[in-house]
């Protein structure tokens, strides 16, 4: 079967855009490839150039060269809008820093994806509560996010990955801002999501016990796959 995810000799430079020479080469050279339904986690030093792997591979941000397939479509064939699509139904993403909106309640954030893609608003609404609820957020729907705590922030922004049915999920230290038993449940309820409904994962993260919820681990260090 083919790799949900398939990264071809990536380099990225920084500097280059606005017609310098390559001044920082952040990637040198990344190819791998993450098999459908697979939990993996790239762990590397700060700086080693995991988030902007991350980016590349979630088509936030585009390699210098080098090539990025999902599903078999290479990214490099796409507009900004066939990225956005791409991003908006193939892909959840999860942040360190949550990203939910201030202004809105759990409901609202959750339901915003799939408005966004053109749901409707009652429908948006019910399937918004059955995520929050399957993330044990039921009690919590019209909180915002100022009186949620952490681990319950970051639930909301799982639940709100899940909204548009994506096939991937990319966490970028989801757990990095948790602390030890809550940063354990958020990883429970990734790992459920792998084993019980197929979702392919792939985290970064500084922390080693991420890896024993991977079925692979990459490391990386300045910019190369030292190892997976
Ligand atoms: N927009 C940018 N312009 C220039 N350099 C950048 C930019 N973004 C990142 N870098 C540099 O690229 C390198 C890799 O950054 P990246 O954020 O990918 O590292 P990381 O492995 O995620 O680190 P951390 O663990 O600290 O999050 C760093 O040296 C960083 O300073
Ligand atoms: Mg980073």
């Amino acid at each position: 079967m083919k790799p949900i995810i398939e990264v071809r000799n990536v380099k990225k430079c920084y500097g280059k855009e606005q017609g310098l020479e390559c001044e920082t080469e952040v990637l040198k050279g990344i190819s791998l490839q993450i098999e459908r339904g697979s939990f993996v986690s790239i762990m590397g030093p700060s700086g080693s150039g995991k988030t902007t792997l991350l980016d590349i591979m979630g088509a936030l941000l585009r390699p210098t060269s080098g090539e990025v397939l999902i599903d078999g479509v290479k990214l490099s064939s796409l507009d900004d809008n066939g990225l956005a699509r791409i991003r908006g139904k193939k892909i959840g993403f999860v942040f360190q820093q949550y990203n939910l909106i201030a202004s809105l309640t759990a409901t609202e954030n959750v339901e915003l994806p799939m408005r966004i893609m053109g749901m409707g608003k009652e429908n948006a609404r019910r399937r918004a509560v059955s995520l929050l609820r399957s993330v044990g957020l039921g009690h919590r729907l019209e909180n915002r996010p100022s009186q949620l705590s952490g681990g319950e922030q970051q639930r909301v922004a799982i639940a709100r990955a899940l909204a548009n049915e994506p096939e991937i999920i990319l966490g970028d230290e989801p757990t990095g801002n948790l602390d030890t038993k809550t940063g354990e449940s958020i990883l429970g309820i990734l790992k459920k999501l792998n084993k019980n409904k197929g979702y392919t994962i792939v985290l970064v993260t500084h922390d080693p016990r991420i890896a024993g919820y991977s079925d692979k681990v990459i490391k990386i260090r300045d910019g190369r796959i030292i190892s997976g």
